[in-house]
């Protein structure tokens, strides 16, 4: 028997554990640009960067972001030095765009330190914008070796598997995130974290885990039990409310389209935007949202809804669309239609400017 059972209390052999999962590790580890290859040192500012991407999105989507921004600011002081609307346009389809400001905050905290470089461990880089628990363990342990338990929602998911947990996240987190830190080995422990990571991307998947190819099966009572893919459980949640929005695609007789700046404060601050109403519980009649547009026009209503969803809440936005005069005054720019791709719109505006291409003309 590989685990056994006191006082209700399961007992993984972490070393036995980690030996198994390492040696799979070394056979299957995927490769990924930000990755040292084995013997060689990593990068702490690769390290950090693509820790922080993930945080977004998923690996595949990650690696082309990955390469041009480490292509184009080959350093943290590089990062540091950019201008912040270059990086927000780098970092432009990656989504919520607050981490990309605190990025470039971090780049020029740590460039600005005194060695110029990372702090190894986790509390010290909780410091740091932008870089909560899980990040932090995640670079203290690959960065720099550190005996950190970084856990994400794949390693929940195997931790929840191994010891079959049943009570739901994201109640369980905490004793989840305890019992993976039980089982972090004293050495390799970068490898450790990206291999459960990876386990957890390859074979301990969310709706068929391979239990037949796994590593892990002699210590998993949820394969044993035959629950593995049940868990881990999450508790119902409660539906996010709908907010409603009107957008104004306002066309100037050149051809150029008015965007303007998000204030410097709440969602999606100081990102570009088309001007649109306040968003809010209720819908908006077109004659009061009016009255909140950014110039005195003639409005049209597009068909159809822009639907976008936020942590929070979804939002919906419908559009209404004027011309104004070239000499129109207002506060924005106007952009030809040709250089939109220049800006760093956030996501939900790229879907309201598709949506205006596809329904205003
Ligand atoms: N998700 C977050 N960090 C990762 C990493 N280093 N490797 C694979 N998946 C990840």
């Amino acid at each position: 028997m590989s685990d056994t059972k006191t006082n209700g209390r399961i007992d993984v052999d972490p070393v036995a554990f980690a030996d198994r999962l390492l040696i799979w590790y070394d056979r299957h580890r995927r490769a990924m640009p930000w990755r040292a290859l084995p013997g060689e040192a990593p990068d702490p500012y690769r390290v950090w960067l693509s820790e922080i991407m993930l945080q977004q999105t998923n690996v595949a989507t990650v690696v082309p972001y990955f390469t041009r921004f480490v292509e184009r600011w080959p350093t943290v002081a590089d990062l540091a030095g950019a201008d912040l609307d270059e990086v927000l346009t780098a970092w432009a389809g990656l989504g919520y765009y607050v981490r990309a400001h605190s990025l470039h905050k971090c780049a020029q905290v740590v460039a600005a330190g005194r060695n110029g470089g990372f702090p190894v461990d986790p509390a010290a880089l909780m410091t740091l914008p932008g870089i909560g628990p899980y990040s932090a363990a995640a670079i203290a342990a690959i960065a720099f070796g550190q005996r950190a338990a970084a856990v994400d929602g794949n390693v929940e998911r195997v931790i929840a598997r191994v010891y079959a947990v049943e009570d739901p996240l994201p109640g369980v987190k905490a004793r989840l995130a305890a019992l993976a830190g039980d089982l972090v080995p004293a050495g390799r422990s970068g490898d450790y974290a990206q291999a459960l990571m990876d386990l957890g991307a390859t074979v301990c998947t969310p709706r068929n885990p391979a239990c037949t190819i796994c590593p892990l099966v002699p210590w998993c009572r949820g394969c044993r039990q035959g629950c593995a893919a049940d868990l881990p459980r999450r508790a119902v949640k409660a539906p996010r409310p709908i907010r409603h929005g009107i957008a104004f695609w306002i066309m100037r007789r050149d051809g150029a389209v008015l965007l303007r700046r998000r204030p410097g404060e709440g969602l999606l601050r100081g990102m570009m935007e088309i001007p649109s109403t306040p968003w809010r519980d209720t819908a908006w009649a077109l004659e009061e949202a009016a009255l909140e547009a950014p110039l005195p026009l003639t409005w049209r209503s597009l068909p159809g809804v822009v639907r976008h969803p936020f942590t929070h809440f979804h939002l919906e936005l419908t559009l209404a669309t004027a011309k104004a005069g070239v000499r129109a005054d207002v506060r924005g720019v106007w952009v030809p239609l040709a250089k939109l791709e220049e800006h760093a719109l956030p996501s939900v505006m790229r879907k309201v400017v598709s949506h205006a291409l596809h329904r205003a003309y």
